[in-house]
């Protein structure tokens, strides 16, 4: 236990503490609709939150702060299935043992938010355990950012200042790299960045063709070529999703990256992957080392499951004082949560071809399929603890009425892709096969009950 204040008492209490937040978070463990005296509650707030941030809510969910495993409650006293987790983060499940700890350790700290001017331990221990994380591999630095987006920023201005006056960034279609001005360059969905001006020349290329497994590489080669032919003096650095999730879990054989990177590594292109969602989901801590591209990679953003973000680069691209810099290294609790997130992952039995992440994948897709094969969904995706599908014609209103029904059902998750659109799950860690099958009885209901 790493405590600011410590005494015995102290400690005693904190276990005290600790066991009695488990033991009352415990009793959120399976589905239930809601209060029927606290529906208006939950519609009031709804409605007062749509007013003050001047944005429609997804989703009519206002969490009460309670919640176990893969449980959430609501304000209304309903609770629901979370297979979405605040768009990834709750890799552990809600209420995981890691995080109550890391909070309650972060309590007994003298401040709230870290800075990077002076540094605390938990600064120190989170930088140790990610990089000696990505051992085998030429990173060797690693900057704290609030976002991934921010992340995305830091790893775009190490990557100009390397190359000036070379600024023009290679991309993938389908691309996500975040909403930060720099960011929104790169990701693709033109809605997010409509009436911005652009502050930075991208040149995309296709992403992996699933309708084209053979040709994908061929064609993505030609359009570097070309981009190269007529760009050569502007490129500074190609940036990749190894798995697109806005875009619905894009992702291609080893051969697909291994080709590209080839390219660009001969013409001196700086290889930027952004693991802000992928980071811990697939059969390895990053999706670099689950599909074996560790020899390529100069700079890599995290984000999400960590509990925190940043970006690694290597010694070559380390900037000159001054370019990095910013008033907050994050929450003491988040960067205690990623430390120890990164200690239970590694030390678990989480990765590698018989762990837990791969099972629960092949779980995932075999279920998928079966609801395949009578005809309810279609062009499944499975990828770690991310998995994918179609619903009927996968048009945008059909989609949402499916995600609506799984919420009214007791089950929460997004969409992803467009044109088609896709139903996505970021799966937490914490679920169980009972769990799964009652998740995929919802499913197939609300499917039933919209098709
Ligand atoms: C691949 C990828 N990059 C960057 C981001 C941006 O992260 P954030 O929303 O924390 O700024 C996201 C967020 O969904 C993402 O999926």
């Amino acid at each position: 236990m790493e405590l600011g204040a410590n005494s015995k008492e102290i400690r005693e209490q904190i276990n005290e503490l600790f066991s009695a937040i488990l033991m009352e978070q415990q009793k959120f463990m399976q589905i239930k609709s809601a209060d029927p005296d606290k529906i208006d509650l939950l519609q009031r707030a709804v409605k007062d939150l749509k007013k003050f941030r001047g944005q429609e809510l997804i989703y009519p969910y206002i969490s009460s702060g309670r919640g176990h495993g893969p449980f959430t409650e609501l304000i209304d006293g309903s609770i629901k299935y979370d297979l979405i987790g605040a768009m990834g983060v709750n890799l552990l499940g809600h209420s995981h043992p890691l995080y109550i700890k890391s909070q309650l350790e972060a309590a007994t700290t003298d401040t709230m938010m870290l800075g990077n001017l002076l540094p605390y331990q938990s600064q120190l221990k989170l930088n140790q355990i990610l990089l000696d994380s990505v051992s085998g591999t030429k990173l060797e630095h690693f900057w704290f950012s609030g976002s991934g987006s921010m992340a995305g920023d830091t790893a775009i201005k190490i990557l100009w200042q390397k190359t000036a006056p070379k600024y023009k960034v290679i991309t993938f279609t389908g691309a996500f790299a975040g909403r930060s001005l720099g960011m929104l360059n790169i990701t693709q969905e033109p809605n997010y960045s409509e009436g911005i001006p652009k502050t930075f020349e991208v040149l995309t290329v296709p992403h992996y063709n699933y309708h084209d497994p053979q040709n994908s590489l061929a064609n993505t080669l030609r359009e570097l070529d070309k981009i190269w032919e007529k760009e050569k003096d502007d490129i500074s650095s190609l940036m990749i999703e190894l798995v697109q999730g806005e875009a619905g879990f894009i992702f291609a054989p080893r051969d697909f990256y291994k080709g590209i990177f080839e390219w660009a590594k001969e013409k001196g292109i700086y290889i930027f992957v952004d693991e802000v969602q992928t980071f811990a989901r697939t059969t390895q801590l990053y999706a670099f080392q689950h599909f074996g591209l560790e020899e390529y990679v100069d700079v890599v953003t995290i984000g999400k499951a960590l509990q925190t973000c940043g970006t690694f680069y290597t010694n070559e691209l380390n900037p000159r004082p001054g370019l990095l810099g910013g008033t907050f290294a994050g929450p003491n609790s988040s960067l205690i949560a990623g430390e120890k997130t990164v200690k239970y992952l590694l030390e678990g039995n989480f990765y590698g071809e018989n762990g837990r992440i791969h099972r629960l994948e092949k779980t995932f897709v075999s279920k998928l399929q079966k609801l395949e094969l009578k005809g309810k969904i279609s062009d499944i995706r499975g990828i770690g603890v991310m998995a994918s599908f179609q619903v009927g014609d996968g048009s945008h209103d059909l989609t949402f009425k499916v995600l609506n029904t799984f919420f009214k059902n007791g089950l929460i998750c997004f969409k992803g892709g467009k044109k088609p659109s896709r139903v996505r799950f970021l799966i937490p860690l914490s679920i169980t096969e009972a769990h799964i099958e009652e998740i995929f009885k919802i499913i197939e209901d609300s499917i039933d009950e919209e098709l």
